[in-house]
């Protein structure tokens, strides 16, 4: 999704803007740009398609001076990626970044057109430059014309703008899209996320809905929707400088498939011990919210969303209440009816993802027991709306798909289903010491899943030259099948699908030959026996099957299967296991095709519109 970085300092801030958005190229994009107010008071911008390295070498050629400015990267939403559609977008002496859609843009142009303005691009953001234009001819500052435009935008916007005739500050709007203030010595900055300032600045603020503010170098003014002056809070940031380096690895997403059993450890550090997880692990007021729960809502998208299907299984079995999940995007929109004494519960790597976001407020006025929002980002949106929350603690995730982030979101699913068997009357007596045990084993068996890299490997090489893919799971592991469907598809290209098992005969069967490679995830379950019955019904049409199974299950490699063997595990553990395999092969296939691993082509890591 689109990025921005704006910077007021003392100093030049071309190479900040540039090396700000270098840190944002993660987030996905298709085009960049940057504008400065030079000394002499003129704007200078530049915008180049593709790479923020093409936009690098611009600003070698072409060097910005200048102390204010603003710096994007676009992900098209209105308009072709372009040099004349990338960002910022200007209107005489006023320049705009932004990310977002702005809805009535259509109905803004005509007006602006009819006003004289004439439009250079195919995007709704250049309205929002000729608004500001025309309403700074009748204000007595940028802010203020900030100020009177936002209240004719309707939409989703983060913002940042800068003014030829104020060169000492900038003015940003918050609606929707998420925008944090950097606070330095002398300089101030913004950016759409954190990381792109950590080189400058640690401390942050994250504006609210409806928040303008006005930034220059020694002073922020932050004002609410209605105009009154506030404070935000500010927090000192523990992400790490080097959290954005790759190191070691080639990838991002290596890294941070190889950062799991250290990030599972983070995110159960100080909440379980020898007895259980502690109930605080989910918020001051979760010891008193939960014992009431009587069922669960999960709302989440991609990832986050299957991560949510696991927990469907544990919470139905072991905690005894009934738990639906749905797709955010569906139930923003669908009519929902709430359940007595519900648990709304969001599942979010960036806590910013728009239809995640509009569901939880949706949640909130249809008047939910209590919110609980599982998130990596600390002082994201859904963190700061939300009762209740659980922190995953898996760091910065740099590639687009989403690896740590899904296994710490597991964990503390698995911590939740223990809290909540605590008021289940059926629940076995040795279940809170079984979740303990689990939890705690739950890193070294990470391990072991890793140090199976090579045979994956090797059996990835099968997959390189297919088009088509199936994975098949049951129960939790139909869950965990979906993941590993969309990690393929997300970043090898290949068109995955995954199926309970037991659909197969309902349709899918007709698909197999000896072209379609079919992935089965078994581990040695209740389910088992009905999972091999599945599996000779594709290796009986010519299927190739690649069956990662528990050592203990006696599948056998022979012809028409290859086995993985993954160490045995109390199955209440294997939804997290299972994934990591399934993550190396996927990332396997994706280096042999040649695939961009950590920025797959059309998609964005933080999704904020809808
Ligand atoms: C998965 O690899 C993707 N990155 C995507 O499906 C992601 O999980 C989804 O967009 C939701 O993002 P969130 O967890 O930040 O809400």
């Amino acid at each position: 999704m689109c990025g921005i970085v704006g910077a007021v300092a003392q100093r030049d801030v071309a190479e900040i803007l540039l090396e700000g958005l270098r840190r944002l190229e993660y987030r996905g994009y298709d085009s960049a740009g940057i504008a400065i107010i030079n000394p002499e008071q003129q704007i200078n911008r530049l915008r180049r398609l593709g790479k923020v390295q093409e936009l690098g070498n611009a600003l070698k050629e072409t060097p910005l001076t200048g102390g204010t400015g603003i710096s994007h990267t676009r992900w098209a939403t209105h308009g072709e990626p372009s040099e004349r559609n990338a960002h910022p977008h200007q209107s005489a002496d006023i320049v705009v970044v932004h990310n977002g859609i702005i809805e009535n843009h259509e109905l803004l142009r005509n007006q602006l057109r009819d006003q004289g303005y004439n439009f250079s691009s195919d995007t709704d953001t250049e309205v929002m430059a000729h608004l500001v234009a025309e309403l700074r001819k009748q204000t007595s500052s940028l802010l203020e014309a900030v100020q009177q435009a936002v209240k004719q935008l309707h939409g989703a916007y983060g913002a940042a703008f800068i003014d030829r005739t104020q060169p000492d500050s900038l003015v940003v709007a918050r609606s929707g899209s998420p925008l944090v203030i950097g606070y330095g010595i002398g300089e101030n900055f913004v950016g759409s996320d954190p990381l792109a300032l950590l080189p400058v600045t640690r401390k942050f603020a994250y504006l609210e809905e409806g928040d303008v503010a006005e930034i220059s170098r020694h002073e922020v003014k932050i004002f609410d929707q209605n105009a009154h002056p506030v404070e935000r809070k500010i927090h000192e940031s523990d992400l790490s400088y080097d959290a954005s380096d790759k190191g070691e690895y080639r990838h991002y997403m290596l890294k941070e498939i190889h950062e799991q059993p250290r990030a599972v450890t983070d995110t159960m550090e100080g909440r379980v011990t020898q007895d259980g997880v502690a109930a605080e692990a989910f918020g001051p007021e979760a010891a008193k919210l939960l014992p009431g729960i009587k069922s669960v809502q999960i709302v989440a998208c991609g990832t986050s969303y299957n991560s949510g299907m696991v927990a469907r299984n544990w919470i139905e079995r072991y905690a005894g209440i009934p738990c639906r999940v749905e797709i955010a995007s569906e139930f923003r929109y669908r009519h929902t009816l709430v359940p007595e004494d519900c648990l709304f519960i969001t599942i979010s790597q960036s806590g910013e993802t728009a239809d995640t976001l509009a569901a939880l407020r949706k949640a909130k006025e249809q008047g939910y027991a209590a919110s609980l929002a599982i998130c990596n980002v600390a002082g994201s949106s859904l963190v700061r709306e939300s009762d209740l929350t659980f922190m995953t603690r898996a760091g910065a995730e740099i590639g687009v798909a989403s690896t740590k982030a899904f296994t710490t979101q597991l964990t503390g699913l698995l911590m939740l289903t223990a809290v909540l068997a605590r008021n289940n009357p059926q629940a076995e007596d040795a279940l809170q010491k079984r979740f303990a045990d689990g939890l705690h084993q739950l890193p070294a068996l990470l391990k072991q899943c890793l140090a199976l890299d090579s045979e994956i490997l090797k059996l990835s090489q099968a997959f390189a030259d297919k088009h088509h893919a199936l994975f098949l799971g049951r129960g939790s592991q139909h869950a965990i099948a979906m993941e590993g469907a969309l990690k393929l598809k997300e970043i090898s290209y290949i068109h995955a699908e995954a199926y309970a098992a037991g659909e197969l005969k309902h349709g899918p069967l007709a698909l197999i030959d000896e072209n379609m490679p079919v992935v089965v995830v078994a581990p040695n379950n209740d389910l088992l026996e009905k999972l091999k019955s599945n599996m000779e019904e594709v290796r009986a049409r010519g299927g190739q099957l690649f069956v990662f199974a528990d050592e203990a299950a006696g599948i056998k490699p022979e012809q028409g299967i290859q086995v993985l063997n993954v160490p045995h595990m109390d199955h209440l553990l294997a939804p997290i296991a299972y994934t990591l395999p399934l993550q190396l092969l996927s990332y396997h296939v994706a280096v042999l095709k040649g695939t961009d691993v950590d920025q797959p082509r059309n998609l964005a890591k933080s999704v904020t519109v809808e």
